[in-house]
């Protein structure tokens, strides 16, 4: 494996000394597919043998790419699989290449990070994937994707459950993120490529930030704050999806008296119907507390302290 390492370096290094070019939040760290005596043996050779290798690379992304027509200079599959000469001349020697197979999970995304390491990619360093051994190839496929964006699995969602039962599960839920219905993706509020964020969020440092980013309404700051709200939007939903109406945590009354038990108003269930309190019962029927206190999470109103209005 010293070998790959050391022949990605100084791929890397000339790579520097030619150009560094940026394409799309891209580094190519690559020269052109022309064998220039640094141990690489050219793409024309390593098919002589790999023919096989084409099928799922010549019509996927990176053989579109990486091919002498294309403006990027690359080395073919050797951008990958690191120089490759001595495993040619020597007639295939499996011990003389950068095989994913037996490469550490660090080394296979350092075949893939030489390239992609800006802008999304730039936070891979360090991420919870990272940290946890999941690699590049844990999610994408070079020579087998079976969808889009060379990922292994046929969507996004099939390819985080295989690692994330409980949080897809919830998409089966009665209230649910649109993400089964393709408005959202698990990426739309993730970035699992690493993130400065809390639990990979993509946006927004903390999980309100992240929420209103997109339900901007909900933004505050508020006249009069509902102070569950403006610290965590999921002390009431849960991001992925519940069997309670707009994903709630729990149903109506039982969330609001989870924190606002039974001193003046409003009564429990059971309270509700005593002789000394009967007016109450009101309070737990239809919406529920939601019939007066519509503006749970805040409002702008002078006189909207109790969020009546
Ligand atoms: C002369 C024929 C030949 C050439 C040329 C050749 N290879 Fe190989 N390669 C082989 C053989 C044989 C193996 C061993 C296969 C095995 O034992 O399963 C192998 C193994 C490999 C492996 C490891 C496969 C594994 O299962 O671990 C990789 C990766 C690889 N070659 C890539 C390349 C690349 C990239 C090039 C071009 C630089 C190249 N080969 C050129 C014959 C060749
Ligand atoms: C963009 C990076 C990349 C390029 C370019 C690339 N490969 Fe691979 N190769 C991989 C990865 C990753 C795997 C592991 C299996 C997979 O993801 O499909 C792999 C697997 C292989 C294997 C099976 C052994 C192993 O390492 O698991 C062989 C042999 C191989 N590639 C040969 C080639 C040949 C020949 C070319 C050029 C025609 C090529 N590769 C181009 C990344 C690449
Ligand atoms: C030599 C540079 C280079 C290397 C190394 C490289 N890639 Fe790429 N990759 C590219 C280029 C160029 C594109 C096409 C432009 C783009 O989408 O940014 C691309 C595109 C992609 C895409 C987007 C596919 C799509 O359909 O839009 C994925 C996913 C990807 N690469 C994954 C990988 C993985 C995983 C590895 C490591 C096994 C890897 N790449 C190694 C240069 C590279
Ligand atoms: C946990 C699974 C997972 C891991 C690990 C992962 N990816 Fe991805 N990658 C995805 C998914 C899902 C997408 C498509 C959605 C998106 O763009 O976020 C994607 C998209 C991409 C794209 C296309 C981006 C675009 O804007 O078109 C590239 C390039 C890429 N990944 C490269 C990499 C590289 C390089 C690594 C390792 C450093 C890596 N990925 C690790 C799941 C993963
Ligand atoms: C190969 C297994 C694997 C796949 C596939 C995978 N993950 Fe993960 N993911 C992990 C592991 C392991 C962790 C770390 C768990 C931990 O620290 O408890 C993790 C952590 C996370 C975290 C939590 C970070 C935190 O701070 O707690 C999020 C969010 C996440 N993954 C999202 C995704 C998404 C979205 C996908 C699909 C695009 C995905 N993952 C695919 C293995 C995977
Ligand atoms: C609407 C935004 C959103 C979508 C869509 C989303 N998530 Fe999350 N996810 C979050 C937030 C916010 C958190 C952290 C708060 C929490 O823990 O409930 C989180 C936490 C996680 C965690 C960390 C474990 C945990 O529960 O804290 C994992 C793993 C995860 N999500 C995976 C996924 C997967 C897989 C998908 C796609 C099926 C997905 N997420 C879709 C917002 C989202
Ligand atoms: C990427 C954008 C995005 C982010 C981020 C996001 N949402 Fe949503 N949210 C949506 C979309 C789209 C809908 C569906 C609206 C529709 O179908 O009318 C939705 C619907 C909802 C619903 C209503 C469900 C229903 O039954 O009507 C609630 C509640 C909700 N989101 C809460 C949250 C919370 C809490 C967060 C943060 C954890 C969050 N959202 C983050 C886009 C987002
Ligand atoms: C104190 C509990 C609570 C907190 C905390 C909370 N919500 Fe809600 N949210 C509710 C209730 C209850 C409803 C149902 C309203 C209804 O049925 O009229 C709701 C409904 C929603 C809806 C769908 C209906 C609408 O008003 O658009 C969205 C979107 C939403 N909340 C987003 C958020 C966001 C974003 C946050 C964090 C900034 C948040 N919620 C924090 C209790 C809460
Ligand atoms: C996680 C705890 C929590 C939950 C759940 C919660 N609240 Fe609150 N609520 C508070 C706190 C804390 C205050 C501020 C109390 C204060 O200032 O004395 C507050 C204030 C209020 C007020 C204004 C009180 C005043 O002094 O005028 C109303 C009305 C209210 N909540 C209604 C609700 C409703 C309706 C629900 C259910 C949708 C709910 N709350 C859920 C914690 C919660
Ligand atoms: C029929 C309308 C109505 C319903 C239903 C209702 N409330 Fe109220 N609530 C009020 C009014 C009116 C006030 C008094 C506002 C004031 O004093 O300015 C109030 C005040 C409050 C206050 C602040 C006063 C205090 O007790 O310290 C809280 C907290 C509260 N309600 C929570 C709830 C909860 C939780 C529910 C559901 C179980 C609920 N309310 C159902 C009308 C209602």
């Amino acid at each position: 494996m010293d070998s790959f390492v050391q022949n990605r370096g100084r791929a890397a290094l000339t790579a520097f000394a030619v150009a560094w070019l940026a394409l799309g939040g891209l580094a190519l760290a690559g020269q052109a597919d022309k064998a220039a005596g640094t141990g690489y043996a050219g793409e024309k050779t390593c098919l002589t043998c790999h023919e096989a290798q084409t099928k799922g690379y010549h019509g996927g992304v990176h053989g579109r790419m990486f091919n002498p027509k294309t403006p990027i200079a690359t080395n073919g599959c050797e951008s990958c699989h690191g120089a490759g000469k001595a495993h040619a001349d020597a007639g295939g020697d499996k011990t003389k290449i950068a095989s994913f197979k037996t490469m550490k999970p660090s080394e296979q995304s350092a075949a893939c990070t030489s390239c992609h390491n800006r802008g999304a990619h730039a936070l891979w360093t360090g991420s919870q994937h990272m940290q946890r051994n999941v690699s590049c190839t844990s999610c994408h496929s070079i020579h087998d994707a079976k969808g889009e964006k060379q990922l292994k699995a046929k969507s996004e969602t099939e390819l985080c459950a295989t690692c994330h039962r409980a949080q897809t599960n919830k998409q089966l839920r009665f209230n649910h993120m649109p993400v089964r219905e393709g408005k959202l993706q698990c990426g739309s509020c993730h970035n699992v490529h690493g993130s400065a964020n809390v639990k990979l969020l993509a946006k927004g440092v903390t999980v309100n930030e992240s929420c209103t980013s997109c339900h901007t309404e909900k933004r505050g700051p508020m006249l009069w704050e509902h102070p569950p709200v403006a610290e965590n939007c999921t002390t009431c939903h849960d991001a992925h999806g519940t069997n309670n109406d707009r994903m709630l945590v729990a149903k109506l009354p039982f969330l609001c008296q989870r924190c606002h038990v039974t001193s003046r108003h409003p009564p429990t269930i059971y309270e509700g119907f005593t002789e000394k309190n009967s007016t109450n019962a009101n309070k737990i029927f239809g919406r529920s507390c939601m019939s007066c206190h519509q503006m749970v999470h805040g409002s702008n109103a002078p006189s909207g302290k109790a969020f009546l209005r």
